[in-house]
């Protein structure tokens, strides 16, 4: 594994495993970057340096997506969880009514804030089924004239992916989408977003920091009065400046970028992540010791989520895991059972350690399970 000495397999949802050579980089530069004589955290978030880090960043990151000139790219604080409220009150007037898909636990967090800015819709909700899938579009209803449709486009918790976006939202609306947990995976076309925003934590560097791709004529909305702080414009118009921001975040995500095109872009990620992936479920679909969560259609190549045959299995699979060098493969407390969560940065290599592993605990424990 190269120079990867006392180093594991991290399955963590996030924060997650960074790619090996940004890490390696980022070394260099806490201490000293581009012969400043000053580490990255330490230089002003208004000076040359970092004026340099900002252009980067957002220039790789609209390389990176195909971002379209229609669209501004910015950074905000607080976690993808403060969008639950800035989405609604930038975009939201009272009276007007915004559709959301009620897909898992970040979308029910984004769901419960909206009515205090407007109206609700729920236009599909896998609820009845233990969120265990993305719904059909047959079962979608939108309401008659919403200002955004927001989903999640991937559901980190119980492991299910949208394969593309909601179909035939009502003419006039725009879509909104939480990409915290598959930014990037894949390449996607920007310009059928109003608004995309993802925590970086996932696929896209430390926690901290939210990266945000908007159109600009919805940061013009504005449909009330709002703290400076709150209003997207302020922190669109400051690509990420209007305050201090996670200097750190931007200057990692920069290099996150940089390594993604280094890569081979975002057709090679969805390729390796693609396969990553494969090797997992084509193992789940080959046996019956262990239990998948997600519906066939709708599971995430992020996020495996499986069962053992007992709970009290699920709990020794997760602490004999760790022993082999397998970590953080304990699923959320929601859903309990095992999450591996498998972003860009995750080694197919780990993908086949995790079979590798499972195959022997199943043989392990076939006749426990039996009884
Ligand atoms: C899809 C999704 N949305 C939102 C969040 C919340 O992010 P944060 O903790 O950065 O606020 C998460 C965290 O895992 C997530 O997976």
């Amino acid at each position: 594994m190269g120079d990867m000495s006392g180093r594991v397999f991290n399955f963590s949802a996030g924060p997650a495993a960074l790619p090996e050579a940004v890490l390696r980089q980022a070394q260099r530069d806490i201490f000293n970057i581009a012969d400043s004589g000053i580490g990255i955290m330490e230089h002003s978030h208004r000076g040359k340096v970092f004026d340099r880090i900002t252009d980067e960043t957002e220039a790789l990151c609209r390389e990176v997506g195909s971002v379209p000139d229609s669209h501004k790219i910015f950074w905000m604080m607080g976690g993808a969880t403060s969008q639950c409220y800035m989405v609604p009150a930038n975009l939201l007037g009272d009276g007007q009514t915004a559709d959301y898909f009620n897909t898992g636990k970040w979308a029910g967090d984004s769901i419960r804030e909206v009515p205090l800015y407007g109206g609700l819709h729920i236009c599909a909700s896998s609820e009845p089924t233990n969120h265990d899938r993305i719904p059909a579009p047959g079962d979608v209803r939108y309401s008659d004239r919403p200002v955004y449709v927001q989903f999640t486009s991937n559901n980190t918790i119980v492991g299910t992916e949208w394969r593309g976006e909601p179909e035939g939202i009502p003419d006039g609306s725009f879509l909104v989408c939480d990409a915290s947990s598959n930014i990037y995976s894949r390449p996607i076309d920007i310009g059928r977003y109003g608004l995309i925003y993802a925590g970086a934590q996932k696929n896209l560097g430390p926690s901290g920091i939210t990266l945000l791709i908007a159109r600009e004529d919805v940061l013009g909305i504005s449909p009330r009065k709002l703290p400076e702080m709150v209003h997207y414009k302020n922190h669109a118009d400051w690509v990420g400046r209007f305050n201090t921001p996670n200097t750190f975040g931007v200057y990692l995500m920069g290099e996150v970028f940089r390594w993604i095109l280094a890569e081979g872009g975002l057709g090679a990620m969805a390729e390796k992540n693609e396969a990553k992936s494969k090797v997992v479920y084509d193992f789940l679909d080959s046996q019956d010791f262990y239990t998948p969560h997600a519906r066939e259609g709708s599971r995430s190549r992020m996020n495996i989520t499986f069962r053992c045959p007992t709970g009290a299995l699920d709990t020794v699979f997760t602490q004999e895991a760790e022993k082999a060098g397998l970590c953080n493969l304990a699923g959320h407390r929601m859903i309990k059972g095992m999450r591996a969560s498998m972003y860009n940065a995750f080694p197919i290599e780990g993908a086949h350690a995790l079979v590798g592993f499972m195959k022997s605990f199943a043989h392990e424990h076939a006749s426990a399970a039996r009884a």
